[in-house]
């Protein structure tokens, strides 16, 4: 792929349109999201006159914010499997007059990069979704230039770990604790900054820095919590996964007792939300 610089005040060429589409594009993203790309955006380095690569860019976070923070000194690309997704990130640069963006089609387990071509990969909320990780890392390393660096935000294990342990609880109520050691596989699944810095490590990367803080999600109950079109969209099948078909109606309406039951006890559903910060360098040799 041909890196290609962008015209520098293209911003007086800017008109916004006063249509359905430009409005529909002024939307926001999910907090979920937001609250990574945040911690993201806190300790990021910004530079001029670099090639930028977002990796599991979605519909245009934080790609989009990077770009326009970065200004047209910096080329900005995005690279997600999620098509219908790319589409809404080209329609929202365009809108938001965003030139120095190009969204590509593709996987990130091969990038149509040239070996070192690039000078900072970031990745938020992208690390947890990769089928295969350490192929992703591998590629990284090939496409950053010698002192680039793979910047990842992510969730840590301890995620959400009071309804964890409530839902362990169920598990033993409908008198299945044998399914405990999917529901440790699933949680686990998110890693620890020493595992996932391990992961940089064996693909290549030296650790450069890494940052860790932590919010809460606040919900009324366990009702408005397994309604919220976040949890259901993002969560929900892989709970279901965990439970036989047969016993899916009854373990969840129990889940969703004892939420409630957790909730009005504490003053709410407070739910902690672990994040990482780690920032990989491929170090000159
Ligand atoms: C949790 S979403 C994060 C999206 C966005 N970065 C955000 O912060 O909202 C993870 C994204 O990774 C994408 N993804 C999964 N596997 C991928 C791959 N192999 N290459 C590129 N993107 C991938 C998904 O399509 C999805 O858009």
């Amino acid at each position: 792929m041909q890196i290609t610089p962008t015209n520098m005040n293209d911003y007086l060429n800017y008109k916004f349109t006063d249509s359905v589409s430009s409005v529909s594009t002024f939307d926001e993203l999910p907090l979920w999201s937001a609250s990574f790309g945040l911690f993201l955006l806190k300790y990021l380095e910004l530079k001029s006159g670099r090639t930028l690569l977002d990796i599991g860019s979605g519909a245009g976070f934080p790609l989009l914010e990077l770009a326009g923070r970065l200004g047209p000194s910096t080329k900005c690309y995005g690279i997600d499997t999620w098509i219908n997704a790319n589409d809404r990130a080209r329609q929202k640069a365009n809108n938001y007059g965003l030139n120095n963006v190009e969204i590509i089609d593709g996987s990130a387990e091969k990038l149509p990069f040239d070996n070192t071509s690039i000078d900072l990969i970031v990745s938020n909320l992208g690390i947890n979704n990769f089928s295969n990780p350490d192929t992703v890392f591998r590629e990284c390393l090939r496409v950053l230039k010698p002192g680039g660096k793979l910047a990842i935000t992510t969730n840590l294990n301890g995620h959400w770990r009071e309804f964890y342990r409530v839902y362990e609880e169920t598990l033993a109520q409908i008198s299945r604790p044998d399914l405990a050691l999917k529901l440790k596989v699933h949680e686990e699944h998110r890693g620890s900054v020493g595992s996932l810095s391990a992961m940089f490590i064996a693909n290549g990367f030296t650790i450069a820095r890494h940052f860790t803080d932590s919010f809460s999600m606040r919900f009324l109950d366990g009702t408005a919590f397994l309604n919220h079109y976040f949890v259901k969209l993002g969560w929900l099948e892989s709970w279901k996964e965990m439970i036989p078909a047969e016993l899916q109606v009854s373990f969840f309406d129990k889940l969703e007792q004892n939420l409630n039951d957790f909730a009005l006890a504490d003053n709410g559903l407070s739910l902690t939300v672990p994040m990482a910060y780690i920032e990989g360098q491929k170090t000159v040799a």
